[in-house]
């Protein structure tokens, strides 16, 4: 029975992978068995079947399938020449393997602050902030709402150097007619279990037009060794970053389900916007013209942020602050020199936000719930 004053829905999770397992049970442990049948544990054809299909899903020639989000950024920053000496302008509003991947190829990550309507890179910050050092500026498409590509890409042009996208949060994101993925030089995706699209474990993977940069991104992943020519020959420093075939069978079977998992989000977002218009303080995510948000995150922002997820934490509703600090304020990052105010849109954003539970198997009677538990906070 229900405990009083708390709904028969709640416990309300963040997201709920066992629910969408058993929506596509028999399909995963098919793949499954395939894999262990035929030993294809690393690479191999189911992995090289999803590359193909996400290629193409994404509107692009190549997708290397990798390890994880993290090296699917090293790897194309490394690949693309960027190393010691080099700047890359990125924002301190993400997660921070954003970060972590440029300085992990030793070159320093130069952050700029993000507009205030969707959270992502400034463009109009980003052209001042370009030196003869820039090799390459870095978007996050964060909450799966895609950046400005278009104003960076002018940007990047002008200048002669790479936008790549961290399109780890943004499977199926659009701008126009463009997907995440194929709007930069390359895009790179996180297949984390959580993600719209992920994995059962760690997998991530690198989308691209470019034949040379593709080719490359698959002789990095396997240590260096050319994809043609005798084996055990190393054409240069590489790592071990390949994916595993058992995360490629089950992103083979999540793939065709995206489009559909994704209007979900769409339609449990605009629910949230219908519910929660106009309500105490609240600013809900907006979607900018032509964009087509994903929603991996639907996140407000509210002054009364701790309370608000104080009380509904009592009635049985999971949310998350993601993140409470910008790159820039973490110890990680102190050695860059950008003290407390060097980015004030983050800062606050950070202060502001809470992240309310959204995933496609979520009912509508679950949405109400969590909606009318946040109008019940603000009306007390
Ligand atoms: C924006 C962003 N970039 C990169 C990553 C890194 O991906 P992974 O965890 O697969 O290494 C994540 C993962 O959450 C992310 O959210």
């Amino acid at each position: 029975m229900a405990t009083p004053g708390v709904s028969a829905v709640a416990p309300v999770p963040m997201n709920d992978l066992s629910m969408q397992h058993a929506t596509i049970r028999k399909d995963i442990d098919e793949a499954i068995a395939d894999v262990i049948g035929s030993c294809g544990f690393i690479l191999g054809p189911r992995v090289k079947a999803f590359e193909e299909a996400y290629a193409r899903y994404c509107g692009v020639k190549h997708c290397v399938g990798v390890s994880n989000g993290t090296d699917a950024l090293i790897l194309t920053l490394r690949a693309l020449g960027v190393g010691p000496g080099d700047e890359v302008i990125t924002t301190p509003y993400t997660f921070g393997a954003t970060a972590e991947a440029i300085c992990h190829v030793g070159a320093r990550p130069v952050f700029v602050d993000v507009e205030d309507h969707h959270l992502c890179l400034d463009p109009a910050l980003v052209a001042a902030a370009i030196t003869e050092r820039t090799k390459v500026i870095l978007p996050v498409h964060i909450y799966g709402h895609p950046a400005d590509i278009i104003a960076l890409r002018q940007i990047a042009e002008r200048h002669d150097i790479d936008v790549i996208e961290d399109a780890a949060q943004a499977q199926g994101a659009r701008q126009g007619q463009a997907t995440a993925g194929s709007m930069g030089r390359a895009g790179c995706f996180s297949f984390y279990p959580g993600k719209n699209l992920g994995a059962y474990g760690d997998a991530g993977g690198i989308t691209t037009d470019d034949d040379a940069l593709a080719t490359h991104l698959r002789t990095l992943r396997n240590h260096g060794m050319p994809l043609a020519g005798p084996k055990f020959h190393y054409d240069e420093l590489g790592y071990n970053n390949r994916m595993d075939g058992l995360q490629g069978a089950v992103l083979g079977v999540k793939l065709p389900h995206l489009e559909g998992w994704n209007e979900r989000r769409r339609q449990i977002a605009q629910r949230y916007a219908e519910l929660l218009a106009g309500v105490g303080d609240l600013r809900l995510p907006a979607e900018a013209i032509g964009a087509r948000h994903v929603y991996h995150l639907y996140t407000v922002r509210t002054q009364q942020r701790d309370g608000l997820a104080e009380f509904l934490h009592g009635v049985g509703i999971s949310t998350a602050v993601m993140y409470p600090l910008p790159l820039h304020l973490t110890d990680a990052y102190a050695f860059i020199g950008d003290g407390e105010g060097a980015h004030p849109v983050s800062e606050e954003a950070c202060r502001r936000i809470l992240s309310l539970p959204i995933f496609p198997e979520m009912a509508d009677d679950t949405v109400d719930y969590v909606a009318d538990q946040v109008c019940a906070f603000f009306a007390l």
